[in-house]
């Protein structure tokens, strides 16, 4: 300690003060004020202050939030208002909305002629309902939901969110129960679950059931290690505050007092005005770093609010508006098997019919026998399906409570006898591997069909109108074998393709003319567009502008491979074995000739860009340009864009609802830029270096 001769007491308002300022700038803010080292000596300080002087201690103090001693059960808290539900409206379409409205107005009494009313619309947060009851600002209590009067005592384990002040920020009320969501991010989720397979501890189906099981812990050190957050979005007993007109007011005032508001939430006028929010929180929806189940209607103003009262411990006052459920439980009838492009041979779930995300949904993946294996999914099990947007419907995991009897184990090689169904070739798994791969390569129609589509792809050399149905038809008349057969015009032909099904004079010629397009390719996109395994469009990037040209690319060895930027081992490997094969040679050279190469392939990257040789992690979406569109900014500046952050990263270019990457930076203490700080990077030399303004986090 600095300072022996200060008064204990004073000192540690002082040192629980500045703490709390720091917390509320890293975890509310987001905008950390000093390095966590400076953080923890402030911590230790405090601590060894009150256990020199007990006295001190105070129910604020963010000692606290490492979690107290364990209790044998959860005690029962009654609340002083209680917790009521909310009806929910599950017509998802713009009517739930035009409904909600119609019931209001008439309980209102208001004439078709009256203004519309207004209302405060924001997010239904998928996670478990908290009171937080704070007395002259302190947080004295947190209680679970429960029955709605009766709940459960979580003080100690909500003290451990650092989400959650354990003071108000300015003159707080005598009494203000604050009520709110307790959840967990996506990111979070996933990252508690891996450390928790890796840990042979259970795993959690949904962030939901893991925010609970987090929360409703009877050691709250427990808790303080689950990755909690908060959202507060209303009111519970308040004693000696002049209480703002409008929830929309209520819930600005919480912010200010320093709890966390959503963000999205506005004011709409009439059932125009929620439709219109209920379609663009649809849309955003999948951006979010957490899940939500629809969006929450409330009359804005508390006079009216008051007027309308309860029915059914339901408020006329407020409505659910629910989206279609992105997981839902349905039977797992059988497990089939789908061979992609490099021989991954995939399970599938076959499943009783199910409507999920808005659609009818009879297969998910099930990955892998890796993923099979941790899941524990067995035929014949309840499972919970999950389909989230554009998302291919996966099942998540079965409902082990639901298993009647004994099921076997699901081994994927037994069931197809260790042989490719689609070709008959031998179907191998790696030790240590979770994919099993059909040895078939080329011969087996379900690659060479990936195959086929992954070389015409919009990345690769681009074949506008060449599609499943037409690859399909093409490999399995045997017309088309391999990428190069598609130049061949005694296999493709006009009158050919104006023969397939559903293909007409007009389309055969299109596409006739867009496969003589491809022909005008890059030497990256056409190594990319080979398939090889592990090499995506950067690393083909990356080998065409070192290499310049098909034949140097064909003719290196591993040492040459090496010396690639980002080529290691596996990479190189993966190139030379894809080489080898005599039959890749054979399509490649066949390519080569027909194929129109550019005059000369951009050789070595220019060496006057702003970017240089620095490496560039891109995550979040930027306010206005795309990935694409960013990844050509800077790759066109001499820099090279990677996937994953780590200590070599020269900057973070961070967007909205980024997530661990940009966490890690922080942590490495990496440069993080947004879109303005990019640009401004970009920005010929001489119009200045960087001034920081864009920058979220200075070097
Ligand atoms: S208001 C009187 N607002 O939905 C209205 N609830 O039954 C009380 N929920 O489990 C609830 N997001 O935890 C309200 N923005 C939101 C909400 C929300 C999620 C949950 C709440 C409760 C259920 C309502």
């Amino acid at each position: 300690m600095t300072s022996g001769l200060e008064d204990p007491a004073a000192r540690a308002a002082a040192l629980r003060a500045e703490l709390e300022r720091h917390e509320y700038a890293y975890y509310v803010l987001d905008a950390p004020t000093v390095p966590d080292a400076e953080y923890d000596r402030l911590f230790r300080d405090l601590q060894d202050l009150e256990a020199a002087h007990p006295e001190v201690l105070t129910p604020d103090s963010p000692t606290l939030r490492v979690g107290g001693r364990p209790s044998s059960e959860l005690a029962a808290v009654a609340h002083a208002l209680p917790m009521l539900s909310i009806h929910t409206e599950t017509d998802t379409t713009d009517q739930g909305a035009v409904s909600f409205d119609a019931r209001v107005r008439r309980a209102l009494g208001l004439e078709v002629s009256a203004p519309p009313v207004t209302y405060a619309a924001e997010l239904k947060f998928d996670g478990l309902a908290i009171n937080l009851r704070y007395e002259q600002g302190v947080l004295v209590q947190a209680a679970t939901r429960g029955d709605g009067s009766t709940g459960e005592d979580v003080t100690p384990n909500v003290r451990t969110l650092h989400r959650i002040p354990l003071r108000l920020r300015g003159a707080a009320p005598a009494v203000l129960e604050v009520r709110g969501e307790i959840y967990m991010r996506r990111d979070d989720f996933e990252r508690l679950n891996a450390s928790q397979a890796a840990a042979g501890q259970k795993v959690f189906v949904n962030p939901r059931n893991a925010a609970a099981g987090s929360l409703r812990q009877l050691d709250p050190a427990i808790t303080a290690r689950r990755p909690l957050s908060f959202f507060a979005y209303g009111l519970g007993e308040v004693q000696g505050w002049a209480m703002p007109a409008t929830h929309s007011e209520v819930l600005d005032a919480l912010a200010a007092f320093g709890l966390p508001v959503c963000e999205h939430r506005c004011r709409a006028d009439g059932p125009e005005g929620l439709a219109l929010f209920h379609q663009e929180m649809a849309v955003l929806r999948e951006s979010l770093p957490f899940d939500i189940d629809g969006v929450v209607y409330k009359v804005d103003r508390l006079d009216l609010q008051q007027t309308l009262g309860f029915v059914s411990r339901e408020p006329r006052w407020a409505v659910a508006h629910k989206y279609p459920a992105q997981e839902v439980a349905t039977r797992l009838l059988g497990i089939d098997v789908q061979v992609g492009r490099t021989g991954a041979v995939t399970p599938v779930a076959r499943l009783e019919p199910v409507f999920v995300g808005g659609v009818t949904v009879t297969n998910a993946t099930l990955h892998n026998q890796g993923e099979i294996d941790r899941k524990d999914v067995r035929v014949g099990d309840w499972v919970i399906v999950r389909r989230a947007g554009d998302v291919i419907p996966e099942v998540v995991g079965p409902i082990a409570e639901r298993r009647e009897g004994e099921l076997p184990r699901y081994d994927l090689l037994e069931a197809i006898s260790h042989v490719c169904p689609e070709c008959g070739s031998h179907v191998v798994r790696g030790e240590d591997e979770a994919v099993a791969r059909c040895t078939g390569g080329l011969f087996c129609p379900a690659q060479c069909k990936q195959a086929l589509l992954h070389f015409a792809s919009r990345r690769a050399v681009d074949v506008d109108g060449l599609g499943d149905q037409i690859v399909n038809q093409l490999v399995n008349a045997g017309i088309v074998r391999t990428p190069a057969d598609l130049y061949d015009p005694a296999r493709v032909s006009q009158e050919v393709l104006a023969g397939l099904e559903r293909m007409g004079e007009k389309s055969a010629v299109n596409l006739l003319a867009a496969i003589d397009k491809s022909r005008d390719t890059s030497l990256a996109r056409f190594i990319f567009g080979l398939g090889i395994r592990n090499v995506g469009e950067t690393t083909a990037k990356d080998l065409a502008r070192h290499f310049g040209k098909l034949e140097f690319f064909l003719a290196a060895d591993e040492a040459a491979l090496l010396e690639v930027p980002d080529v290691g081992p596996v990479v190189a490997h993966c190139i030379l074995d894809f080489l080898a094969e005599a039959h890749n040679r054979e399509v490649i050279s066949v390519l080569q000739r027909e194929m129109r190469w550019p005059e000369t392939e951009p050789a070595a990257r220019p060496s006057v860009g702003a970017l240089n040789g620095k490496k560039v992690v891109l995550t979040g979406t930027l306010p206005s340009l795309s990935r694409d569109e960013a990844t050509a900014l800077i790759e066109a500046a001499g820099g090279k864009v990677v996937g994953s952050v780590s200590k070599k990263t020269d900057y973070v270019v961070a967007g909205s609802d980024a997530g661990s990457k940009l966490e890690k930076a922080q942590q490495l203490g990496v440069t993080i830029l947004d879109e303005d700080g990019l640009r401004c990077l970009l920005k010929p030399a001489d119009a200045g270096a960087p001034d920081g303004q864009g920058m979220l986090f200075g070097e």
